[in-house]
């Protein structure tokens, strides 16, 4: 098979570099506009092919898979020319700048019958595989909540906000690991260097039974912080991705809630039992979702990131963007 990936700007190196050893891919070639990148990646990779059209590349028939690692606002356009020429379709995330236009590249997908996957890079990852496997065999019993914070000092983005560029990796992961739609969205952001983008954005995502969760994603912040908690009523997980081996630990504590009869007086007990950390699985996420899409596209399998999963994310985001512009409203999904 020969994949081209188009935008070799930060991020696309890093699918070259996977996707070249992934056994089934036969050739890569490197796609940028920008000539310089082109020849940046040659040195770096001298086995890859570059181009610099992508026209030129939509109308080569020995090319069956493209990748797009271009800015969000160019993915809907450059994914659509991809499908609509019948090549198969991995797109970074988020998927696209607006639902409408993620659902529109799903039909496509689906009428050309080709594969698309969205790169939520984070599920592949061993320590989220580990989380789901431990939520899907009901050792955190009932959530509660799913909390997440995702800070530094970032890369500002010149075309998408805070919450376009940090977000989707923790709403693709509370989507995964809860598995359930949401019902509303409520955020709140502010701009501190005067292009109206968000820097800063803390959104709240509500579900039926009380289930609800909090992101904070920041550019500003003095240190990184990558930390997730999810509590259940049974116990709860603590996911540090800056941890270099113990990233996840799963404790026994939660809280037991007892009326008593004949008072109005609520009684909560607390339970605080072991904690341990699981082994997890440390292959490079990126390597695994690149494997996992050729292995969709062979045995007619349709990928754990699919474009629902993708459109899944863009629909937050974009009820989120909302809600700021309008001070925190609650927005229905
Ligand atoms: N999965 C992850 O963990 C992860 C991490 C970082 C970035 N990303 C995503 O990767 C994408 C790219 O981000 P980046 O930071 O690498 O951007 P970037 O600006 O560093 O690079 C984009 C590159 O695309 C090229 N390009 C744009 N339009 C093109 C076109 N029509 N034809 C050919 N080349 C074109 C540009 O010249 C540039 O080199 C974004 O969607 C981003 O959200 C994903």
């Amino acid at each position: 098979m020969k994949i081209a990936i188009v935008g070799l700007g930060y991020w696309g190196p890093n699918l070259v570099r996977n996707f070249l050893s992934v056994p089934q891919i036969k050739k890569v070639i490197g796609c940028d506009k920008d000539v310089q990148r082109l020849e940046k990646m040659k040195s770096r990779f001298p086995e890859i092919e570059t181009e610099s059209d992508y026209d030129n590349l939509l109308s080569r028939s020995d090319v069956e898979i493209v990748a797009i690692a271009t800015s969000v606002s160019s993915h809907y356009s450059l994914a659509k020319k991809a499908l609509e020429a019948g090549k198969h379709c991995f797109i970074e995330k988020p998927m696209t700048a607006t639902p409408q236009e993620a659902e529109e590249l799903i039909q496509i997908a689906k009428r050309k019958n080709r594969k698309l996957m969205v790169d939520h890079t984070f599920i592949y990852t061993g320590a989220v595989r580990k989380m789901k496997e431990i939520i899907d065999a009901g050792r955190l019993g009932d959530l509660y909540y799913f909390d997440s914070v995702r800070v530094n000092l970032g890369l500002f983005q010149h075309d998408v906000n805070v919450i376009w560029d940090l977000a989707p990796h923790d709403i693709s992961i509370m989507n995964y690991l809860i598995g359930k739609k949401p019902i509303s969205v409520s955020a709140v952001g502010s701009c501190h260097i005067g292009n109206g983008l968000e820097d800063i954005a803390y959104l709240t995502v509500h579900f039926e039974n009380n289930l609800i969760a909090h992101f904070h994603v920041n550019w500003i912040a003095p240190v990184k912080v990558r930390q997730m908690l999810i509590g259940g009523n049974k116990s709860m997980i603590v996911f540090d991705d800056m941890e270099n081996s113990e990233k996840i630990k799963v404790y026994d504590k939660g809280i037991e809630v007892k009326t008593r009869e004949g008072l109005y007086e609520t009684l909560v007990q607390y339970r605080t039992g072991d904690m341990y950390a699981p082994k997890i699985d440390q292959t490079e996420a990126l390597s695994v979702a690149a494997n996992h899409f050729v292995d969709c596209i062979l045995h007619d399998k349709t990928p754990m990131t699919d474009g629902v999963s993708g459109l899944n994310v863009v629909q937050i985001l974009e009820a989120s963007e909302r809600s700021i512009k309008q001070d925190g409203k609650l927005i229905l999904i």
